[in-house]
């Protein structure tokens, strides 16, 4: 086993590492804590890009005896518990949603506590939050009560873990991330993936059709600021957090604002707008978020702005689908 000056280096595992995170997230991990010590896990065969530097293994969250014995046999410290269903697919079956989201989780945190493994850090999101929710700088502390299933399965995951902590002493952690823009995996059945998908029109077809209105404004943060929060977060020592469950936000955009600063570097870009079911979603989701709770427990920061972000994005994905700009 890897040690470092004489320390046992931890070992994790990722759930849902074929995700629109995971993908990214591994890789980031595997950097920082050694391939071997990394165990990517999903349902599907992986791309490549997770079995490139270290182990993937087939998993179904909703298998407890198969995840207990992977903990046991893999020597895991931390588990990183990013398989879920997203909102706007949560929407079209629900039952899915409660079987991975709640099911799959009872099943993390039962497993962590039974174990004793170090660490159990499962995302929630701005979906947690709901139409009575003040939608502007959102604190931290403020009523959540969604009204979409994919909500009501995350603040099920921030109170079922922050009940172990307080009962059984569970190491449980939790991050509410905005919409993730990243150039690697595409997100797959959120209400914020247009704001990756408008990239890849933009470079493609010059026009894209966006299902939320142009005005319809969400916290969003870039990945790479996604996989330092996560990072951070798992290794924040204990006695500097007050509370388990963290908002995180790097800037706030509309379509239109982020149409306007592509347009900066693809000025014939046209983009029309024809909200569908995902709107409402939308609607009862924050603007913005307050994360002043995250920067003072654990020194959150984010590194990337919208401009910065664009810029990023049109140049990896040209790179990646060969079409310049
Ligand atoms: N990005 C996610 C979604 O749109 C929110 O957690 O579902």
């Amino acid at each position: 086993m890897a040690t470092r000056q004489g320390f046992k280096m931890k070992r994790l595992l990722v759930t849902g590492s074929y995700g629109q995170i995971g993908t990214e997230l591994v890789g980031v991990l595997r950097d920082k804590y050694g391939g071997e010590n990394v165990i990517a896990t999903g349902r599907k065969k992986p791309p490549e890009i997770l079995t490139k530097n270290g182990p993937y293994y087939r998993l179904d969250i909703l298998d407890e005896n198969q995840l207990q014995s992977m903990l046991v046999d893999y020597d895991i410290d931390i588990v990183i518990h990013n398989a879920s269903v997203l909102s706007a697919t949560a929407e079209k079956n629900p039952q899915l949603a409660y079987r991975t989201n709640v099911e799959g989780t009872y099943n993390v945190m039962e497993a962590v506590r039974i174990l004793g493994l170090d660490q159990a850090l499962v995302p929630s999101s701005i979906a947690a939050f709901g139409p009575s929710t003040p939608r502007e700088n959102t604190p931290n502390d403020v009523v959540t009560r969604p009204t979409s299933i994919y909500g009501v399965t995350k603040v099920f995951v921030e109170l079922f873990g922050e009940y172990y902590k307080l009962r059984y002493n569970v190491n449980f952690r939790s991050l509410r991330y905005p919409g993730v823009i990243s150039s690697e995996a595409l997100p797959g059945g959120g209400v914020t993936d247009y704001a990756v998908a408008i990239f890849y029109e933009a470079l493609k077809e010059k026009k894209y059709e966006c299902f939320l209105g142009p005005d319809t404004a969400l916290p969003m943060m870039y990945m790479p600021d996604c996989t330092k929060a996560t990072i951070d977060l798992i290794e924040a020592p204990e006695e500097k957090l007050k509370h388990r469950t963290f908002n995180v936000t790097a800037f706030s955009f509309t379509p239109s604002e982020l149409a306007e600063e592509i347009k900066k570097h693809i000025p014939e870009l046209e983009v029309t707008y024809k909200p569908d079911f995902r709107q409402a979603i939308a609607d009862s989701w924050p603007m913005s978020l307050d994360d002043s709770v995250a920067r003072d427990e654990w020194g959150w920061k984010p590194d990337y702005d919208l401009p910065a972000v664009v810029k990023d994005m049109l140049d990896k994905l040209s790179a990646k689908l060969k079409i310049s700009y």
